[in-house]
């Protein structure tokens, strides 16, 4: 089971075109923090695990100490990581590592994900600001459908989806 989760804002930007993530508190890194201990294995493509590694060393720290598998995935076969994580050369490799999967990356492996059917549920943590123009989860948007949603702290939501196969 593969559950992606990103962060957008309400207009369903994950970033910045510059991969700024201005506009993302950062006390929402503790969502994240808290959904991984429902999984085994959190999944990242090599942008996003160096986005992570710039973030305030307290933040990647708490990330770090999670008692979950790591793992980054890249093309690049010289590519080393951190002690802790584990490197892997496509989507597949790295679901096949795990059981209970969190995918938490940019639109390039999302979709690479996505296009391969590997891809079970997407939760999106919803913030309540619009920021025009940005990346988005996905290269192409698919159909999400809307399953359940808990509202959270500063007008936050985290909403729960399936894929539409059609
Ligand atoms: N708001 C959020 O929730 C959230 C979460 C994560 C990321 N982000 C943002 O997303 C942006 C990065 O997104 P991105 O799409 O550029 O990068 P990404 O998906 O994080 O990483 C892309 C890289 O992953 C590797 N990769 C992807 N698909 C692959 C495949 N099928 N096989 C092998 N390797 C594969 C490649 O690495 P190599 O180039 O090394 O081969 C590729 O360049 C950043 O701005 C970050 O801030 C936002």
């Amino acid at each position: 089971m593969v559950t992606l989760y990103n962060v957008i804002s309400s207009d369903g930007f994950i970033a910045r075109l510059d991969g700024s993530e201005d506009f993302i508190p950062d006390e929402v890194w503790n969502d994240l923090l808290d959904i991984c201990k429902n999984y085994d294995t959190v999944v990242v493509g090599r942008k996003t695990y160096e986005t992570i590694l710039a973030y305030p060393q307290a933040m990647i720290k708490k990330f770090e100490d999670l008692k979950i598998q790591k793992i980054v995935v890249t093309n690049d076969n010289n590519f080393t990581a951190k002690p802790g994580y584990i490197i892997t050369h496509s989507p597949k490799e790295a679901f096949s590592i795990g059981q209970n999967i969190l995918l938490t990356s940019g639109p390039t492996l999302n979709s690479s994900a996505l296009s391969e059917g590997l891809i079970d549920k997407v939760i999106l943590n919803t913030l309540p600001d619009k920021i025009n123009v940005g990346i988005k989860v996905f290269n192409n948007d698919p159909k999400l459908i809307p399953l359940s949603s808990i509202d959270k702290p500063n007008n936050r939501k985290l909403c729960f989806y399936s894929i539409s196969k059609i």
